[in-house]
């Protein structure tokens, strides 16, 4: 029994029918089945097959007018038209209700053009041109490297078929399925002249952008010049090695961010360990798999793309918070004294690696939302009227709401964004948070904040002394404000 039976008795046995009702072709379900074996059989094999959905144009209208008799008359016929043109091999199946699909093994998307041509151009002689197909196709792995996204592109090849007036063929445009592939520059590192070329002749073949290295100094000279995507490295070369050249790479702060997988003929662990110390990203054995090689070049190019936006984000946010400090003209240090002062007192209360970091981030961070208040407001000579109270108390969720994009990456650092100015009684803004609601760090940039505010010259009033400005924190931690702990290791701290 060939795969196609057994798959259809397996089924069969703990499914049900196999075959749709009205046309006698194979139903959506296991034509999902047959998607996803023809998949895992091209990736096992390093084959290749195309997908056709057939579109039935303006079968609405027909209902409509005619009837749904008629329109199931002419499904019938049509379902009819494509199991007499397609091969024993071939799988046809009703993909939804006005949508037949068609799996063409080891064919390639021309092959299968002309496949789905013979089946459109007998519906329309068979119907006299009153009614029509249109085809979308879309080839494994040439256009999309997951079934989810065959279908997707073959969907997209439909709607262009419909765009260009319907009763057309058309191939998926391979650039639209891989936008990852227009600008995706990949750095090929190897002493081998032919390697080079094989690897370039692959990788260009799926569009990337390809540049190459003889050497360790040659490639660490062209990341110098250019930005890429992906490094791809032998491991054994003269002078510098693999290791060694990946080493250097993530020693530079300017371009450790570029993905490496290392190419190595050794199957060794030793020399994954090595790899993996050195920094790489990823290893694989020459030659590599191809399927697995586009698969891990698809992933890290994303990640690297992901981590650049963040980067990019990050560097936008952060200047945003040093505007902040500019604009206000009394605080000029206090973000860089407010994430030093509450570095110290979070290792003073024992918080852990990640709460430090996010201390020190939410000092940087913290009145970022500030940007949002007026020059007059920040800058007033004189205690604010209720009205512009209400305008400053809101720079804690503007700010909280320029820094939600960067949300995995600043943790509890966006907190202390937002509730640096709750109270444990409830008092507090934006949300009134009560006690144990409060975050600890939170509660530390409250009281540090506070802290420098008071012992700075403000708008309105002189610098006040230390002492004083504890004893005033103090108060605020009897009247349940302030967490008296914290207040307590600020003391602490300040007389030491
Ligand atoms: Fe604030």
């Amino acid at each position: 029994m060939d795969t196609q039976a057994e798959l259809r008795q397996l089924y069969e046995d703990t499914v049900g029918n196999v075959t749709d009702g009205l046309t006698g072709v194979y139903s959506h379900g296991i034509f999902q089945a047959f998607l996803t074996e023809e998949c895992n059989r091209c990736n096992r094999y390093g084959e290749v097959f195309s997908l056709a959905l057939i579109d039935v144009d303006f079968l609405g209208k027909l209902n409509t007018q005619k009837g749904p008799l008629e329109g199931d008359q002419a499904l019938k016929k049509i379902a009819e038209i494509v199991t007499a043109c397609k091969r024993s091999v071939d799988i046809a199946s009703r993909f939804s209700d006005d949508l037949f699909a068609v799996l063409y093994p080891k064919t390639n998307a021309k092959e299968a053009f002309q496949a789905a041509e013979r089946i459109r151009t007998t519906v329309d002689k068979h119907f006299h041109s009153a009614l029509t197909i249109s085809i979308g196709i879309a080839a494994y792995p040439e256009h999309a490297l997951t079934k989810e996204s065959l279908v997707a592109a073959a969907q997209q090849a439909l709607r262009e078929a419909k765009l260009r007036g319907h009763n057309k063929t058309v191939i998926c445009p391979k650039n639209e399925t891989q936008p990852l592939k227009d600008a995706a520059k990949i750095l090929i590192v190897d002493d081998d002249d032919r390697n080079l070329k094989l690897l370039e002749a692959l990788l260009r073949s799926h569009e990337y952008e390809v540049i190459k290295a003889s050497n360790g100094e040659e490639a660490l000279s062209v990341l110098r010049q250019a930005d890429f995507d992906l490094i791809l490295s032998d491991v054994m070369m003269p002078c510098m090695d693999g290791f060694e050249l990946c080493r250097r790479i993530k020693q530079n702060s300017s371009i450790r961010m570029v993905p490496v997988i290392m190419l190595t003929a050794l199957d060794d662990v030793a020399s994954k360990v090595k790899a993996i110390e050195a920094g790489a990203d990823d290893f694989m054995n020459k030659p590599p798999n191809k399927m697995e090689l586009f698969a891990r070049i698809k992933s890290l190019v994303n990640l690297k793309r992901t981590n650049s936006k963040m980067t990019s984000i990050s560097n936008v946010i952060f200047s945003l918070a040093n505007t902040v400090e500019a604009k206000d003209g009394y605080t000029q240090g206090h973000i860089e004294r407010v994430s030093n002062l509450s570095v110290c007192i979070g290792r003073r209360t024992g918080l852990t690696v990640s709460e430090i970091e996010a201390l020190k981030l939410g000092g940087a961070l913290h009145d970022i939302g500030k940007i949002a208040v007026p020059d007059q407001i920040l800058n007033k000579p004189g205690p604010l009227s209720p009205e512009e109270w209400e305008i400053m108390k809101k720079h804690t969720d503007i700010g909280f709401k320029i820094c939600l994009p960067l949300k995995d990456n600043l943790g509890m650092a966006l907190n202390i964004v937002r509730h640096h100015h709750e109270k444990l009684d409830g008092t507090g803004y934006p949300d009134g948070l009560k006690g144990d609601q409060i975050s600890m760090v939170a509660r530390i940039m409250a009281v540090v904040d506070i802290y420098d505010a008071l012992i700075t010259d403000r708008p309105y009033r002189k610098a006040m002394s230390r002492a004083d400005a504890i004893r005033i924190l103090e108060e605020e931690g009897q009247k349940g404000k302030l967490d008296a702990d914290v207040v307590g290791h600020l003391k602490t701290f300040i007389a030491s």
